[in-house]
């Protein structure tokens, strides 16, 4: 496994470590279960503060796929990087489609966790590759694509790419993705040599810093910047559901250099043609 596919670990041990806590911020059984099956030491991981993150992180992009799913329950979720993610597990409502693409060994692991089904697909490809969107297309539209903390480790052209082929080639789709800012890039290296940080442990490192999500609407036309969030300002929907605890600590979390450079940004996307109908 390389160290790109490594850190799926994290999210995935996020979750599990969530589950079991007295009050949760979400529950995930199935987290629990699969950290239990793989054999791999993740109690390096304990006590370090981006566990929490990366849970409060899927919280938010739950929420927009979810709301996604209320307003077309037939459509299709696309989960790039999926990782070994269970927002299918979380989100099902009985009548959409999903597609899960990662890379070939990431999705190796991920096939001998996970079952596809008529409405459930998973994709062994590369986001920049152009192999996928036609299995895409077996599913219908219309289609949310969902990119958690993974358009970082491509180069910023590769994401530049990624996000114009998807506006092409998916029609008024709408993708959700997150952006670190220069100063999350600028203090990677001291980061890592910090003594309790999961990315020390691992060798992957961020491609490319975005410090203002706006920036990305200019990337192509018909890229439109819907909605945007940092982990200390959640939609309301997730704010108000988070255990006391944690709604305690936003406001502390508001002040800190971290929090302002990490984004959680939904884009929708139209082609010329789309817009014009
Ligand atoms: C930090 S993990 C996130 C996993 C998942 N999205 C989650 O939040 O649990 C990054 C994921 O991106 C995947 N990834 C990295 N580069 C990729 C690429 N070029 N195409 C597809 N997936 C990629 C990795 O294999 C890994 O599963």
């Amino acid at each position: 496994m390389g160290p790109a596919q490594e850190t799926l670990l994290i999210p995935l041990y996020g979750r599990a470590v969530e589950t079991r806590k007295r009050h949760p911020m979400a529950r995930d059984p199935r987290a629990v279960e699969i950290v239990e099956a793989i054999d791999y030491d993740f109690a390096k991981f304990d006590g370090d503060r981006s566990l929490e993150g990366s849970v409060l992180r899927g919280l938010i992009f739950d929420h927009w796929v979810a709301g996604f799913l209320r307003e077309h329950p037939g459509g299709t979720v696309v989960e790039i990087g999926a990782g070994l993610n269970t927002r299918f597990e979380r989100l099902d409502n009985g009548a959409c489609h999903w597609v899960e693409l990662d890379l070939p060994d990431s999705m190796e692991l991920r096939r001998k966790l996970f079952q596809e089904s008529d409405r459930r697909s998973m994709i062994a490809a590369s986001v920049v590759d152009d192999t996928w969107a036609a299995r895409v297309r077996e599913h219908p539209a219309p289609y949310f694509f969902v990119a958690e903390a993974v358009l970082i480790y491509l180069t910023e052209a590769d994401a530049r790419g990624v996000v114009g082929r998807i506006r092409d080639d998916f029609p008024d789709a709408t993708l959700a993705f997150d952006t670190w800012g220069e100063w999350i890039l600028r203090n990677q290296r001291r980061r890592d040599q910090r003594r309790r940080d999961p990315l020390r442990k691992m060798s992957a490192t961020l491609e490319w810093a975005c410090d203002d999500p706006r920036e990305i609407e200019s990337w192509h036309p018909g890229v439109t910047l819907s909605a945007g969030h940092t982990l200390a300002t959640p939609p309301r929907a997730v704010r108000t559901a988070l255990p006391l605890r944690m709604r305690a600590l936003l406001p502390v979390m508001r002040s800190l250099p971290q929090t302002r450079a990490y984004r959680l940004n939904l884009f929708t996307l139209q082609t010329s043609s789309s817009s014009a109908r």
